[in-house]
Formats: structure tokens, C-alpha cells, sequence
């Protein structure tokens, strides 16, 4: 898989996805947005991943949010066009992939950066990583889902101070709100996320995929969250995954899922 702003490599399960713009900041255009749609989507098709990590490329960003310079000029029409590509094309993409994804942020998150990685399931920071929603520092408010997904992720209070002060917060006061799960040094980035994929990866992939669709229902209107958990989980009852699981716990072996 090639692309001009992305590199795009698969390895033992894990499809690694680097935001490939360094003297940019990894800043998210118009292409790179079309890109990172077509990338998971690809990930999403092929039989050799089961988790997805995005990182950005160099030592100093993850992405330093939508670029400024492009779209500095829209008009109101064109601002909800890139609203919505970054929504529906990005952001809900990679929160409803059956597989799960992992944000490596490895330097500056910022504003659509920040946007892209709440939108990941888990996330994994640097100690030299930076945070913020700083979008009314430029006039405007997040809008690839940062409003709504920063307060469900850290609380309704502190999301009002973030977005409204625009503050950068470091690493580990991300970590003591519950913005990123783990904090490492940044050598230790990516050994950290392949061990959390690989654990990952030893369970069910197709109850994996039911999990992820059931925890997001609790964020959905108009979705009864309880009920597709059970949805889901009754029909885990009728994938060789589930039988294989119960049989190899009952016969004290280790589980070799044939979903996986
Ligand atoms: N959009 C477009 N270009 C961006 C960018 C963005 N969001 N963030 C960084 N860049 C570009 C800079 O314009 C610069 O390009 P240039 O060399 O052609 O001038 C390059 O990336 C390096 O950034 P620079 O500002 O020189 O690095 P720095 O170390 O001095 O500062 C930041 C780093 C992250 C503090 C600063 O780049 C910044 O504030 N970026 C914007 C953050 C932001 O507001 N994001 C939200 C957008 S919605």
C-alpha cells in the first residue's frame, strides 16, 4: 500500500499507519484526511490485521491538527464540508472499525490531532507529548468531534476549561484525567502498543468486534446501549470463536481461535 502522506505497513497482525507531513507538523489536509480514510478502510478489508496503531512520523508530533494554512480561506459552506469529511471520513471511521485501533501519539496532539486520537479506542503517549484543543485561539471551535468526545472521555468540567482556555496539557496530566491510558518514554512508544495489540490479539477477534460495537452503542442517540450488548452477545453463541473458547478453557488448553 502506497501513499504520498502516509506510510502504511502491516507486520504479525498489527497495520501501522504514520502520518507522514514532519516539517508539517503532521498537520491533517485535505489528502492526508482522503488518505487516512482509504488506509483503514484497507486495513479494515485485510485478512492480515486484527489491530490497527496510528502514530505520526518524526520525534516531535503526533498531528498538529487540521492544517491551518488550507483551510484558512473556506467559506461556511466549505467549513461544513470539512466538518463532515472529518467526521464521517475519519473520525467515526476509525471509532466504528471492527478492528481495534491504537493512537501512538508521539509528540504534539493537537486540535484535529486530538480530535483523531479520542476518536482511536485506546491511546498510548510519550512523556514528551502535548495536548490541546487550541481551536479558539484561532476563532473557530473543534470539529471533527473534539466537543463531543473530550468530555466523555475526561469529564464534562475539565472539557469546558480545555476547550475554552485552548491550554496544552503535558503527558501525564492527559494520563491523570484519563485522556491517555499509558504514558512511556518515547523509545518505548511503539514496544508498548504492539504488546498491547498482541494481548489483544491472543483473544477473539470476532468478540472483539462485538465489544467495541457494543460500547460504543452507550454514545450513540437513540441507541439502547444495553441492548445491543445483549444483542451482541447472544450472538457470540453461534461463532466457532465462542465454542472454540469454552472448549479450550474446559479442557484446560490454551484457545487457537479460528476467527483470528
Ligand atoms: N496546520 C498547518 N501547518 C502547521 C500546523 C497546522 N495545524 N502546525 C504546524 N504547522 C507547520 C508550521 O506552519 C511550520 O511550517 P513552515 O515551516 O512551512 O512555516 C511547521 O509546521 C513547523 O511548525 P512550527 O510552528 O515552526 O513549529 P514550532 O516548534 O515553533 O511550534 C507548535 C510547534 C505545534 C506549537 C505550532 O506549530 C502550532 O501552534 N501549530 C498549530 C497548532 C494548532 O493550532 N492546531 C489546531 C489546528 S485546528
Amino acid at each position: 500500500m502506497t501513499f504520498d502522506n502516509l506510510l502504511y505497513q502491516t507486520d504479525q497482525g498489527i497495520t501501522t499507519i504514520t502520518v507522514n507531513r514532519p516539517d508539517k507538523l503532521n498537520a491533517l489536509n485535505y489528502d492526508t484526511v482522503m488518505e487516512l480514510n482509504e488506509a483503514i478502510n484497507d486495513a479494515q478489508q485485510d485478512r492480515n490485521c486484527q489491530v490497527i496503531v496510528i502514530t505520526g512520523s518524526g520525534t516531535k508530533a503526533f498531528v498538529a491538527g487540521a492544517d491551518i494554512k488550507e483551510f484558512s480561506q473556506y467559506s461556511v459552506t466549505e467549513a461544513r464540508a470539512l466538518a463532515q469529511r472529518g467526521h464521517t471520513q475519519l473520525c467515526d471511521l476509525i471509532e466504528q472499525s471492527t478492528k481495534p485501533v491504537i493512537a501512538a501519539v508521539n509528540g504534539f496532539c493537537l486540535g484535529g490531532g486530538l480530535e483523531l486520537a479520542m476518536a482511536c479506542h485506546i491511546r498510548v503517549a510519550s512523556d514528551n507529548a502535548k495536548m490541546a484543543l487550541p481551536e479558539v485561539s484561532l476563532g473557530v471551535i473543534p470539529g471533527y468531534g473534539g466537543t463531543q468526545r473530550l468530555p466523555q472521555l475526561i469529564g464534562k468540567g475539565r472539557a469546558f476549561e480545555m476547550i475554552m482556555t485552548g491550554g496544552m496539557i503535558d503527558a501525564q496530566k492527559a494520563f491523570s484525567m484519563g485522556l491517555v491510558n499509558h504514558v512511556v518514554e518515547q523509545d518505548g512508544l511503539m514496544l508498548l502498543c504492539h504488546a498491547i495489540a498482541e494481548k489483544i490479539m491472543s483473544n477473539s477477534t470476532v468478540a472483539i468486534s462485538a465489544a467495541i460495537k457494543a460500547i460504543n452503542a452507550n454514545y450513540q442517540d437513540g441507541t439502547d446501549g444495553y441492548q445491543v450488548e445483549i444483542e451482541e452477545f447472544s450472538k457470540c453463541f453461534a461463532t466457532a470463536d465462542f465454542k472454540e473458547g469454552t472448549n479450550a478453557f474446559i479442557n484446560k488448553r490454551k484457545a487457537n481461535f479460528p476467527g483470528n
